[in-house]
């Protein structure tokens, strides 16, 4: 089969530890290396917690390099809140072996997308700010980028606090406004549908069943639901991992395509990616947006990669 090649960029983050746990885990995917970015935590925290996901899961052989330890323009915002002191609280990670990898994030994925014989998957799930200075610094690299497929923003709701953004979009907004104007294809899994995209405070125990991976999904589940439980949502939004799910099997989402810009000047609004759903801007369509996704066959399939690592079959090494 032929592989998707993707290179992640993240910033982990709980959900974004899911996202790193499914895509090591399908046999449709080739990772061929993870980026770290500041937002859930600071850019050493969100690096050291990449490397130890790929520790606990036995995979020293995926590169990772770190990546800016600021956002472009505005000041360093974490998710403390959310994601914890550490950016993963809650288990307990073993000590990264692997060393991370000499040149900055950007530098690395350039060398990837030079590197790879075939277009590759960019899969950001945190704010953009590598990806834009990525695309900034490497023009002559956008042909090499077969697509963005990333989670941020909403083109319905928000949740940052600060009017209608998302976190991602928020923390790093003229980030967001370089990818979003590049003109390469954007896959957009915002809240619209990530909110929706939960593992039910009720699955959790399925997850435990299901080996040593799969506990780690429950205990990170665990923690970063603590909120969401306090505020009566019925489970845990996996708002990263729709992105991975999305490549391994499309048909769990449903898609809109769109023009979707982002608010650069709004005082309570700047973040916000204000989506024509309409289509009556007359402007040209940049993003395919998630809107909807068949929520129990996601926890399925991440089930089935959790039971997966049980089994060894790692099937992307
Ligand atoms: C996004 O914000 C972060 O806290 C999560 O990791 C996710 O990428 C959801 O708004
Ligand atoms: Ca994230």
């Amino acid at each position: 089969m032929n592989k998707i090649p993707i290179l992640m960029d993240c910033d982990p983050g709980h959900d974004d530890a899911i996202a790193i746990i499914l895509a090591l885990s399908s046999e449709k995917l080739n990772v061929l290396g993870i980026t770290t970015a500041c937002g859930n935590q600071t850019i050493e925290k969100t690096t050291k917690n990449a490397q130890g996901i790929c520790e606990f899961l036995g995979r020293r052989d995926i590169p990772i390099a770190k990546g800016r330890n600021a956002p472009l323009l505005t000041p360093v915002y974490t998710a403390g809140i959310a994601h914890g002191e550490s950016g993963l609280d809650g288990p307990k990670l073993p000590e990264p072996k692997a060393p991370l990898q000499e040149e900055s994030a950007v530098v690395f994925l350039a060398k990837k997308l030079a590197e790879s014989t075939e277009p590759v998957v960019l899969v950001p799930t945190g704010p953009l700010t590598n990806i834009a200075t990525l695309i900034l610094c490497y023009p002559q690299l956008i042909p090499k980028i077969d697509k963005i497929v990333l989670m941020g923003g909403s083109v319905v709701s928000g949740c940052s606090g600060r009017g209608a953004s998302e976190f991602n979009i928020m923390v790093d907004p003229y980030a967001a406004d370089i990818v979003y104007t590049s003109g390469i294809p954007i896959v957009m899994m915002g809240l619209d549908v990530t909110n929706f995209t939960t593992i039910g405070f009720d699955e959790k125990e399925k997850f435990r069943n299901a080996g040593r991976v799969g506990t780690l999904v429950a205990d990170l589940t665990d923690y970063f639901g603590r909120g969401f439980e306090m505020v009566g949502w019925c489970g845990v939004p996996i708002h990263d991992a729709c992105t991975i799910a999305y490549l391994i099997d499309s048909s769990l989402f449903t898609m809109k395509e769109m023009n979707v810009r982002i608010d650069l000047n709004g005082e309570f609004t700047m973040g916000s990616t204000v989506g024509d759903y309409y289509g009556v801007e007359g402007q040209e369509t940049n993003a395919l947006v998630g809107l909807a996704s068949d929520r129990e066959r996601f926890v399925n399939l991440l089930l089935e990669a959790c039971a997966g690592y049980e089994k060894g079959e790692r099937s992307n090494e």
